[in-house]
């Protein structure tokens, strides 16, 4: 029988709802800043292998689990872990779970605000012209020239957090819903229009080589990690943000067909992007390895140069601003429903209190850019250490921890009950969860701590 009950805070107004918000939260800056460069750091092809697999063979498989566990709990991520343990006879304490992945929303959106706020203002640089007829030295300059004002940064990343706590004051439907709708078909229009400009750089070639031609000599241990944690992170998995999006999720929809939607599309932009970018980096001699700011010193490049790249330029950084907006509001939104719920304070005064310690912890995250560079804890400056601290072990952790309790700790009639799939395909889902989604998270950390 469907799950009938609901959210105190409501409900998607259908199952196409939950795909473009849930999509909405999975296709973000993890898609088109963080893959490519990461990808580039890692050497290509392998890496991109790894990444696939670990998208088909966890992701998923845990993407299920999740949005089975919000909407069988129906409560923020803490709340949900505590009466779903209760529910299967187990020690209530899963709810730190809960916390956990709460943290982890927080951290994330602290430096995930600060590189919104870059799109933000290469919105302003591309209407004023700025990419036009500039050559790859002096892109570079345009970024650098960002980087080393922080007041310009602080700026944009309180703009940008002001937005991201206007649409989650706004609730389920309200203001959410209606930006997805546009946004997604929009932006995938506007990468194939730049991997079509990409094919005329005569480097296409060299830049589809370089993703899809595997070297596995070129990866160790640290980059299996990174693979890892970015399927996790780029699916918006391990922190209960597809928890609470799957808690507003009407009970007789199809979690299974819903969930390979969204992988797909998210796996499909991703590749796009990189597809759009790498040719461009071989055809200025740029570097592969240029870390965060690899598609601020590429893509505008295109912008400049290709006929109606004014105009091009200018969407582009929208829709970058609206993927990343959209996948604000679900880092957000755990914590905001448990203040709601546990606290008993409006949602208005939840979103304000958690935008602004976010906001205070992102502008340490800007000053790491520049007068703090130099700051370090295990080499690694504010904003590598939260991205490692969140990325590489949180949420894999996270995505773990659900897997075992979904697939030893609750009670497995339920789980076959929420999902209502064919029991084949039950099966192979639950050996996933069972075994090989805690198995591979596992053995990927004994290799890293180097025990294997
Ligand atoms: N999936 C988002 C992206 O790829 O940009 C980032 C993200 C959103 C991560 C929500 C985690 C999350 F819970």
């Amino acid at each position: 029988m469907a799950n009938t009950s609901r959210s105190i805070h409501g409900q998607w107004s259908s199952r196409f709802a939950f795909i473009l918000a849930a999509t909405g939260s999975a296709v973000g800056l993890g898609n088109i800043w963080k893959f490519p460069y990461i990808t580039g750091e890692n050497g290509g092809g392998a890496f991109v292998m790894v990444y696939l697999a670990c998208v088909a063979a966890l992701g998923i498989p845990i993407m299920i689990a999740e949005i089975m566990l919000g909407r069988r709990g129906r409560q923020s991520p803490i709340n949900t872990m505590q009466s779903l343990a209760q529910e299967a006879g187990r020690d209530p304490r899963w709810h730190y779970l809960g916390w956990s992945g709460m943290i982890a929303g927080f951290l994330i959106l602290a430096y995930y605000s600060v590189i919104a706020g870059w799109a933000m203002a290469y919105i302003f640089k591309a209407f004023f012209g700025a990419f036009i007829g500039s050559d790859a030295i002096e892109i570079k300059q345009l970024f650098d020239d960002l980087m080393a004002k922080p007041t310009q940064q602080i700026f944009w990343h309180s703009a940008f957090m002001f937005l991201t706590m206007a649409v989650v004051m706004r609730g389920v439907q309200g203001g959410l819903e209606k930006a997805v709708r546009f946004l997604m078909p929009t932006l995938f229009v506007l990468l194939v229009v730049l991997v079509g400009y990409a094919m005329t750089t005569g480097t296409y070639d060299q830049g589809v080589d370089f993703l899809f031609t595997p070297d596995f000599s070129k990866i160790d241990a640290d980059a299996v990690l990174t693979a890892m944690g970015h399927a996790f992170f780029t699916l918006s998995l391990g922190m209960g943000a597809i928890m609470i999006y799957g808690s507003y999720l009407p009970g007789d929809v199809s979690i299974a067909r819903t969930t390979f939607y969204i992988a797909g599309a998210d796996t499909v932009v991703a590749l796009l992007a990189s597809i759009a970018i790498f040719p461009l980096v071989f055809a200025n001699n740029l570097e592969v390895g240029a870390g965060p700011g690899l598609i601020f010193q590429t893509l505008p490049l295109a912008f400049g140069q290709m006929t109606g790249g004014w105009l091009f330029g200018i969407v582009f950084f929208v829709l970058l601003f609206f993927a990343a907006l959209s996948s604000s509001i679900s880092l957000i939104e755990p914590a905001v429903a448990w203040l709601v719920e546990n606290r008993e304070i409006e949602r208005h005064q939840a979103c304000v209190w958690s935008g602004l310690s976010c906001w205070a912890l992102g502008v340490a995250v800007v000053f790491s850019f520049n007068v703090w560079s130099d700051v370090t804890l295990f080499g690694k400056n504010l904003f590598e250490l939260l991205d490692y601290l969140t990325a590489n072990l949180l949420l894999p952790l996270g995505g773990m921890a659900i897997a075992i309790f979904v697939g030893w700790q609750m009670q497995r009639h339920h789980a076959e009950q929420e999902l209502a799939l064919p029991s084949s395909g039950f099966d192979v889902w639950y050996l996933l969860i069972r075994y090989l989604a805690p198995a591979a998270v596992f053995l990927v950390f004994l290799h890293v701590a180097g025990i294997l």
